[in-house]
This record gives C-alpha cells, sequence and structure tokens, in this order.
C-alpha cells in the first residue's frame, strides 16, 4: 500500500488500526487568524484536510470516521460566519457526492435536522442516498450535533416507548440507550482525535466515547495532515486498552 511505503522508515511499531476515528476538527479560525486571514479562510482550508483525512481512512482500512462538523452550540457565532459555514457544507456535498461514490464512501449524517437551511438537507439526503450501497469507508457528518441534545432525544423516544407499553423501565440497559443514540448503527469510537490543543469534549459523543483512547495535537485542523493522522494511529497502537481489567 502507498500509505505504508511513506511511512518514517525509523518506525518499528506495528500499526493497529482503529475501527472508528472520531475527530473534533477544531481551530480553524485561529489558523486563519494567525495568518492575517478571515476566519472564513481556515473554515475553506480545513474542508481540504476533511479530504485528506478521509483518503488516509480509506488507505488504512479504517471502517468508520465521524467528523465535528458543527455544534448545536455554534449557532452562536456572528451570522456572517453561520451563512459561510452552511454554504461551505453545501457546496462539499456537492463536489464530494461524486467522490464518495468513486473512493467507495457511504455518507451519513448524525444531528438534529431542526434549524439546518433547506438547501443544506437536500444536498445532505441526496448524498446520503447516492452512497447509502456503498461498502467501503463510512463517513459520518456530526451537523448541528450536540451529545446532551442526542441524549435527551434518546430519553424521549424510550420513555414514549414505556409510555405506550412497547417496554418497561426495568428492561432498559445499556443496549437499550446505545441504540437510540443518533449512532445506533456505528461501533463506539476506538479513537477521539481534537487538533488545535483544547483539553474538552465540547458536547461530542459524550456517552460513545466512555472508553476511546484521547489523542490531542497543538496542531490546527487546517494543518493537520497526512503525517499527524499517521503519529496519532502510531501512537493509538502503542496503548494498552484495559476497558477496567488488569
Ligand atoms: C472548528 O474551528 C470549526 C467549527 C467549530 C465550525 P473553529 O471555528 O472553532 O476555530 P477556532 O477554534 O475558533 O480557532
Ligand atoms: C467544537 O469546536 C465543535 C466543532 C469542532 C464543530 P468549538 O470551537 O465549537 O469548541 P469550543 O467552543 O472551543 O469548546
Ligand atoms: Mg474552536
Amino acid at each position: 500500500m502507498s500509505f505504508f511505503r511513506r511511512k518514517k522508515p525509523s518506525t518499528t511499531t506495528e500499526l493497529v488500526i482503529p475501527k472508528h476515528v472520531a475527530i473534533i476538527m477544531d481551530g480553524n479560525g485561529r489558523w486563519a487568524q494567525a495568518r492575517g486571514l478571515p476566519r472564513i479562510e481556515g473554515h475553506r482550508q480545513g474542508a481540504q484536510s476533511v479530504r485528506r483525512a478521509c483518503e488516509v481512512c480509506v488507505e488504512l482500512g479504517v471502517q468508520v470516521l465521524t467528523l465535528y462538523c458543527f455544534s448545536s452550540e455554534n449557532w452562536k457565532r456572528p451570522k456572517e460566519e453561520l451563512d459561510f459555514l452552511m454554504g461551505l457544507l453545501k457546496q462539499f456535498l456537492i463536489q464530494e457526492s461524486k467522490t464518495l461514490v468513486e473512493k467507495n464512501i457511504r455518507l451519513s449524517v448524525i444531528g438534529r435536522r431542526d434549524g439546518l437551511p433547506e438547501d443544506v438537507l437536500d444536498e445532505m439526503d441526496r448524498a446520503i442516498a447516492k452512497s447509502a450501497h456503498l461498502t467501503g469507508l463510512h463517513l459520518c457528518l456530526a451537523i448541528n450535533y450536540g451529545s446532551r441534545q442526542e441524549i435527551t432525544d434518546a430519553v424521549r423516544a424510550i420513555a414514549q416507548k414505556v409510555h405506550e407499553g412497547a417496554c418497561t423501565p426495568d428492561q432498559i440497559d445499556e443496549s437499550t440507550i446505545s441504540k437510540h443514540l443518533y449512532t445506533a448503527d456505528l461501533p463506539d469510537p476506538d479513537l477521539l482525535i481534537r487538533t488545535s490543543g483544547e483539553l474538552r469534549l465540547s458536547n461530542y459523543l459524550l456517552w460513545q466515547i466512555s472508553y476511546s483512547e484521547l489523542w490531542i495535537t497543538k496542531r490546527a485542523w487546517p494543518e493537520f495532515s497526512r503525517h499527524d493522522f499517521l503519529d496519532a494511529i502510531e501512537d493509538y497502537s502503542k496503548r494498552h486498552r484495559r476497558f477496567g481489567g488488569l
């Protein structure tokens, strides 16, 4: 595989490939501002990093890549930035729709639809439908996503089932909750990457990352390279996951 040919020759660690990688793609604005550019340039450049990250996952055989694109809290930003982000998202969905098919990538989206512009929802639905039969990498975009909202939605749905008599409270276990999250069809992330150095989760996949390995880099998302991604995977490969055991 071309990926391995490009690997640093000094590295002897055998790569353990995580099944599911989740990424908090942070630092777009700061990356741009540090270069005297408007924040939106960081978002534009960040879209390139998304393409790069997908390529690495396809080559390595990562099964699921979940990317935090827009949080339920990001609506607090100025209107101009929000408009730009929605436009970029729409453009990305239109442009990448063809690449998804070429690279055998299946797209899905997690988050609430309410609040998203109709034209973005339309392109989202189109790209999801067009890639639904594909069997390679599963690319899951978290858009208008908040983990507490997701858990709230799950609790509501389960409460409704109890109310209708479809199950009793004592039948509710951890798997019931997992099955009612937006991520019901996904394994939990093995590796969580956050760019740009913040040591927090910002309302991302709180239930699902209980036992994920964390990898945080100071590097901003627009400059997150193939090499950085490989570093994260190499580091992950050296971790000893105990899940509470010995
Ligand atoms: C991440 O970059 C992208 C989104 C949250 C949409 P930011 O826009 O948060 O960039 P910083 O963290 O302000 O630098
Ligand atoms: C998290 O980044 C959300 C996304 C990457 C989409 P933020 O920039 O919104 O996180 P905070 O505000 O620094 O916690
Ligand atoms: Mg940020």
